[in-house]
């Protein structure tokens, strides 16, 4: 099913699953193992990927030359998104969201904003008094004035086609789950989509083996 969608590689995968024997050991309770969806590769890699490699493609359908997307200071998504621009020759414009108060220069200029810099992001930084959404809505329609055709991803690359990214993660996971080892997956979420997808992966999984008992 999501063969039938266009997809552009963009990371490295299958991603390994390697068992954390120490954390295990401290714990003293069930084996724990982690997916290493850090090493998805792009930009050192994170779970953007995934979701990158669906969404990507239909910023090219769309004939876009400007890919806007929103995030905070720090996003790992927006420094993902603007590498993804990068490797495929489209513009990127990043709307930074202030979430913090009195954030130390260091927040503001190093780690992802300078990664942002070196892949040829323009990031503009969106008034605290401001919905950043709205305010990326605003300058898409000012570009568009300019001719340019600007195509919007959301926070954490975070809908429909992002989803897919962890549809098809939910796939992998139980592909190397030979042993049938794993009850439980523990994630972190912010937009949600990492957590949809894998939801969704798993419904989808059930009703396939259903139809085929
Ligand atoms: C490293 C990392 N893990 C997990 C998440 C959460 O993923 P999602 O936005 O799909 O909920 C994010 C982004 O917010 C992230 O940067």
């Amino acid at each position: 099913m999501i063969d039938n969608f266009p997809r552009i590689k963009l990371g490295h995968f299958p991603t390994p699953i390697e068992s954390l024997q120490n954390i295990t050991k401290d714990l003293g309770g069930p084996e724990i193992f982690i997916k290493r969806d850090d090493c998805t590769g792009l930009a050192t890699g994170g779970n953007k990927t995934r979701k990158l490699e669906f969404i990507m493609p239909d910023a090219i359908k769309n004939k876009a030359d400007l890919v806007v997307t929103v995030g905070a200071i720090q996003s790992n998504h927006a420094r993902q998104t603007a590498a993804a621009c990068a490797i495929l020759g489209i513009k990127c414009l990043i709307v930074l969201e202030q979430r913090l108060a009195n954030a130390p220069e260091s927040y503001m200029n190093s780690g992802n904003i300078f990664l942002n810099k070196i892949f040829g992001a323009e990031m503009i930084l969106c008034p605290t008094n401001k919905n950043v959404e709205e305010f990326a809505e605003e300058i898409m329609d000012d570009r568009k004035r300019q001719g340019v055709i600007p195509y919007f991803i959301p926070v954490g690359g975070s809908n429909h086609l992002g989803e897919l990214g962890y549809i098809e993660c939910m796939r992998e996971i139980i592909e190397q789950d030979s042993e049938k080892l794993f009850t439980h997956i523990v994630l972190a979420t912010g937009s949600g989509g990492t957590h949809a997808g894998l939801l969704l992966g798993r419904l989808i999984i059930k009703v396939i083996l259903k139809l085929l008992e």
